[in-house]
């Protein structure tokens, strides 16, 4: 296993202030768009409660067995592996020198890799703030082989949305890049050449404290990456698909625009959302992912769900994403006012369309690659994503901008189900072939991209606390 903490030896630190300040506008409302606001003055301190609230460590579990320790984080990862890193410029933040700096959550400190101005290539916009997410994709394919690339993207996905909502809710915008010439960044940030440049997320706003930015030449420290691991399993075919999703040809910047999604309408209109009251700060750190679901009779409610369901519609801010690739699919088993069944999502409409009839914990599990926790859910979710389309639009690369889409789906639903007190699990793992049948997906219509489960989590006996 390689390690799983990215960090680079021999450069100075910024120390990130403990104990920032509790992001406290409601959870719910973050969702939909409501900006919240922070008491902090410096750069140090906004970027301290910044990734505190996206990225940081905010758990851990013991192996009964063993005694063997792990540290969980805010955002969720497949088989906790995170083979995302968060890599940031600053450019005129109040306190702090402008450079390029690798958060470290193992003791949630920015490690300084370069201090003064460096061009991203992704942008041409000047943003105090800009984060580059990065992908390690040997940290999944040694557990996961061939599908760990797939788990990269979905991370990549949970992780701007993680860090997307928590500048929300300290009062600044985020715009995600997807479209940008990889190895010119990879260039541009120095990247260890087992790390790839995924997704560049712009920060603004005017909670952001700023100054004036100076004009010094850059100055590289000479500190390098850790190595990961003694040796490394090629995965060639990793390597393909991500070659294959590559930009590298001008003019990269130029996204044209893709087809809208086809729009239906269902038999069942949804009610108002339930409200929750659940400070955006309490619901990030307590978020978790149930091992399991209880089972039995209790249900959430119709309004909770359409609460869950309205989270994820909400516009994300991202060059790619002016229309959406994902339809959500749901496997109702306990939802008061609903009968037990598979429905098609309509957003535009907050209707559902019901396609099967019936009990579906048994093919829910089964789909799921056997696991129980889909069944014993109140709901389940299959993402189909239209892969088609996206390829239409923007190339090869759309196949990336799908997945990242699911994993940002997949993030609101964590959020809205832990707003509500309930548990969520994403599931990565499903037979997808089977899905495809069950549900009579036409290709035209599109693939399974993510599985995604909520309901009342089971205690885990090795979490600590
Ligand atoms: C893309 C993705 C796929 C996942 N797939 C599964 C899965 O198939 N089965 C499962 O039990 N958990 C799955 N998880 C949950 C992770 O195991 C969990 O996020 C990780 O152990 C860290 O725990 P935390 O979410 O409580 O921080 C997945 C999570 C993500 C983000």
């Amino acid at each position: 296993m390689p390690d799983p903490f990215r960090h680079y030896e021999g450069v100075p630190v910024l120390d990130l202030p403990a104990d920032p300040p509790v992001p406290e506008t409601p959870t719910l409302d973050v969702l939909r768009g409501v900006s919240g606001a922070t008491s902090v003055a410096d750069g140090p301190s906004f970027l301290s409660q910044l990734l505190f609230y996206s990225a940081a460590i905010s758990a851990s579990k013991r192996v009964e067995s063993t005694g063997y320790r792990y540290a969980l984080r805010v955002n969720p990862s497949s088989g906790n592996l995170h083979p995302t890193e968060f890599h940031f410029l600053t450019r005129g933040l109040r306190e702090c020198p402008d450079g390029l700096y690798h958060y470290r959550p193992s003791a949630h400190m920015a490690e300084q890799r370069a201090l003064g101005h460096i061009e991203t290539r992704a942008s041409h916009h000047e943003a105090p703030i800009v984060f580059v997410l990065t992908s390690i994709a040997w940290r999944e394919a040694w557990k996961y082989g061939d599908r760990a690339y797939r788990y990269c993207l979905h991370d990549v996905g949970h992780a701007w949305q993680a860090l997307a909502l928590a500048a929300r809710s300290i009062g600044c915008d985020s715009f995600a890049i997807g479209h940008f010439p990889d190895d010119e960044v990879a260039q541009s940030c120095r990247l260890h050449q087992d790390e790839w440049p995924m997704l560049v997320v712009e920060l603004r706003g005017p909670s952001i404290p700023v100054r004036k930015p100076c004009a010094h030449e850059t100055i590289w420290h000479t500190g390098h990456a850790n190595r990961l691991s003694g040796e490394q399993v090629p995965y060639p075919a990793i390597d393909d698909i991500h070659n294959a999703t590559k930009l590298s040809q001008q003019p990269w910047h130029i996204l044209s625009p893709a087809e809208p999604p086809s729009t239906g309408s269902g038999e069942i209109k949804l009610p108002p959302p339930a409200s929750s009251k659940r400070a955006f700060g309490d619901v990030v750190r307590n978020r978790r992912s149930a091992l399991d679901f209880a089972g039995g009779t209790q249900s959430i409610s119709l309004a909770q769900l359409s609460a869950i369901l309205a989270a994820t519609t909400h516009p994300f801010h991202a060059d790619f994403a002016s229309v959406r690739f994902i339809q959500l699919y749901l496997y109702v088993h306990r939802v008061h006012g609903l009968e037990p069944g598979v429905y098609r999502f309509w957003p535009e409409r907050s209707e559902l369309e019901r396609i099967k009839h019936g009990d579906q914990r048994v093919a829910a599990a089964g789909l799921s690659l056997g696991q129980d926790l889909a069944g014993n859910a109140c709901v389940a979710f299959s993402m189909i994503g239209d892969i088609e389309r996206a390829v239409r639009a923007h190339g090869d690369r759309g196949y990336r901008y799908v997945h990242f889409e699911a994993g940002a789906i997949g993030h609101r639903l964590y959020l809205a189900a832990e707003a509500f007190g309930l548990g969520a699990t994403g599931i990565g793992a499903f037979f997808d072939e089977e899905v495809h049948r069950y549900l009579n997906l036409a290709p035209e219509h599109g693939q399974v991209v993510y599985h995604f489960a909520i309901g009342y989590p089971v205690r885990d006996p090795r979490l600590d606390g």
